[in-house]
């Protein structure tokens, strides 16, 4: 039995400040996260008639291990399209990547695979829908990083938890934290939570993050407030400030994030708390799980970083 909710939430000390964690990391380990909330649907759900799911994003990305365990629970093929492979994964396979490989994921390249499509022209999400999906009758398409109406239902059950954890521990006055990447998680807990949520935008800068909330949602009042950054940050690439943080997070809390979005969640969470009247609510943190991912971004931090040889990642001990 996959446990798909009712995640632990821990209170936790971190630069002189009280926050309360709730450990999604803790959910189902091929689950966790905000994918076992945005694909809650597709977990729980009876789809007679499916023989396939098709997805799409980064060769690295969490959803694509996730989509292959689904896959496989569910008896159906998997086909995750990607732009390429960068040719150091396609050798020495690692992560998310190589797990999803493990599973029978379909990996197909669309630009530089043997299957090189004629009419690709670089929007892998317009392909699949203009090209692949009139052909795909029995499939179910996700979007990448799950960005899509149906991803509500889960995230509302997560909305819900917060709310009766609020409610039994008397806790009135509360705003909830998380890293956006599609904006998703962020805008559907906002919609179902009587609390401020604060998010920032990973992947693509604050304009891009507003414009992923109007796809999924009219209704301005569901828009979480985003907390922006010093300095303009690019995904992917490694900061030290970002490893300092995770560094710091993982020895003094205990608590291994993923390095790819949490590390910026935290810093502008840190800068807002620094700038505002902070004690006057609680904070609750969502650990977005995805630590598969560092078995990636790990090694790529060692190499650069000359002081990390006592950080014992989670996937080596
Ligand atoms: C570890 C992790 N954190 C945060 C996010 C961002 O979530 P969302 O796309 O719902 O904003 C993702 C992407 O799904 C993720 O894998």
């Amino acid at each position: 039995m996959i446990n798909l909710a009712h995640s632990p939430t821990d209170k936790i000390t971190f630069r002189g400040r009280d926050y309360f964690l709730k450990r999604d990391d803790l959910l189902a380990p091929a689950f966790s996260g905000n994918k076992a909330r945005k694909f809650y649907y597709l977990l729980d759900g009876e789809f007679p008639g499916i023989k396939k799911i098709i997805g799409h994003g980064s060769p690295q990305a969490n959803s694509l291990y996730t989509l292959s365990e689904l896959a496989k629970l569910k008896n159906w093929q998997f086909d995750f399209y990607v732009d390429h492979v960068p040719s150091f994964l396609n050798k020495h396979p690692a992560g998310n990547y190589r797990a999803a490989l493990a599973n029978g994921a379909n990996i197909i390249a669309l630009k530089t695979g043997p299957l090189k499509r004629e009419k690709y022209c670089g929007g892998v999400g317009e392909y699949i829908q203009q090209v692949i999906l009139p052909e795909e009758r029995e499939s179910i398409f996700v979007p990448e990083g799950g960005r899509v109406a149906w991803a509500e239902l889960g995230v509302k059950r997560l909305a819900e938890e917060i709310l009766l954890w609020s409610q039994k521990n008397k806790i009135r006055s509360l705003k909830i934290a998380l890293p956006s990447g599609t904006g998703t998680t962020a805008v559907f807990l906002q919609k179902h939570l009587p609390f401020e949520v604060l998010t920032c935008a990973c992947v693509g800068g604050e304009e891009y993050l507003k414009k992923q909330f109007m796809e999924l949602s009219t209704d301005q009042s569901t828009y979480p407030t985003i907390l922006s950054a010093r300095k303009k940050y690019h995904f992917g690439k490694l900061y030290d400030e970002y490893f300092t943080l995770w560094k710091a997070l993982k020895t003094e809390v205990g608590v291994e994030f993923d390095l790819l979005y949490d590390p910026l969640g935290w810093l502008t969470l840190l800068d807002h708390v620094a700038r505002s009247k902070s004690d006057e609510w609680e904070i609750l943190y969502i650990h977005q799980g995805g630590l598969l991912g560092n078995e990636t971004m790990l090694p790529r931090y060692l190499r650069v970083s000359k002081q990390s040889r006592v950080i014992q990642p989670r996937f080596l001990t």
